[in-house]
């Protein structure tokens, strides 16, 4: 089993979309569950889940919670607004950084894949699930990148790395919405090739793509591959978990 986080404290740079496809992409060959750790519940909604009786809330609290089956080989743990007072909740329990980790393992090995959707944000959600995760991916948007927010985010895994998982790997940065007749698709692609995170870009980039945008519309809910299986979004979508499964596969070998 792997546990997959997708994050960035930026929002809106196609994290849950992301999240989203990659684990349809997986749930064709693999046993795939995702958990929405989103207080927004964007995930949820895009798949189909809206009001749920118990979601990722009640995981945090020790209650009892249901994992829903959303598609062939795909579960969900959704989400709701009603995550949204959870760090509250859970700032004084002792061990409050991994109650994620601990439910994961409970659940066992039912699944190969764990993909963990995460919010906007550095707060106590965030640094559960990249606590819990063998693996962090972080989307960047190619229109508002800056080497800052990239550089925010891997201190802020590495301080995870150092005090509570040394396991945790970043798994790779991927460039989204990208627009290669956009002079700043390019500049990105140099600021990396200056920066010594150029081996963390993943090759594959997510176009920008409409498909991607109306597959989400609340008349479709859909993954990219359900809603047009040969739109750009599907390719790159496609391409990137092929790259992912390489790179993991790569991983392994290197420790086993
Ligand atoms: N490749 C793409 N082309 C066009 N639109 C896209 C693409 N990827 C994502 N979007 C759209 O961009 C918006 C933000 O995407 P998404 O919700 O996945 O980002 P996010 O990082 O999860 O946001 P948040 O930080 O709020 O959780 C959505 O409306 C989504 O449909
Ligand atoms: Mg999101």
């Amino acid at each position: 089993m792997k546990v997959i986080a997708i994050s960035n404290q930026k929002g809106g740079v196609a994290k849950t979309t992301t999240c989203l496809n990659l684990a349809a992409y997986f749930a064709r060959k693999y046993k795939v569950l995702i958990i929405d750790c989103d207080k927004q519940a964007n995930l949820s909604k895009n798949i189909g889940v809206e009001e749920p009786k118990t979601t990722i809330n009640d995981l945090f609290q020790k209650k009892p919670f249901e994992v829903i089956n959303v598609r062939k080989n795909l579960d969900l743990i959704p989400s709701s607004i009603d995550f949204a007072g959870i760090d509250l909740v859970i700032q004084g329990e002792l061990a409050r950084e991994t109650i994620l980790k601990k439910a994961i393992k409970k659940l066992g090995s039912a699944y190969d894949f764990i993909f963990l959707d995460c919010p906007p944000d550095m707060n106590l959600v965030t640094v559960n699930a990249l606590t819990a995760a063998d693996y962090v991916i972080i989307p960047v948007q190619a229109s508002q990148f800056s080497m800052d927010g990239v550089d925010i985010m891997i201190q802020f895994i590495g301080g995870v790395r150092e005090s509570l998982n040394e396991d945790l790997s970043l798994l790779g940065i991927l460039i989204t919405h990208f627009d290669e007749r956009l002079r700043i698709s390019k500049s990105i692609e140099q600021d990396f090739k200056d920066n010594e995170w150029e081996d963390a870009l993943f090759k594959t980039r997510i176009r920008r793509n409409t498909a991607i945008e109306n597959s989400q519309h609340k008349d479709n809910r859909m993954t990219i591959f359900e809603y047009q299986k040969n739109s750009p979004g599907a390719v790159d979508y496609a391409k990137l978990g092929n790259e992912i499964a390489r790179k993991i596969k790569k991983y392994s070998e290197t420790w086993d």
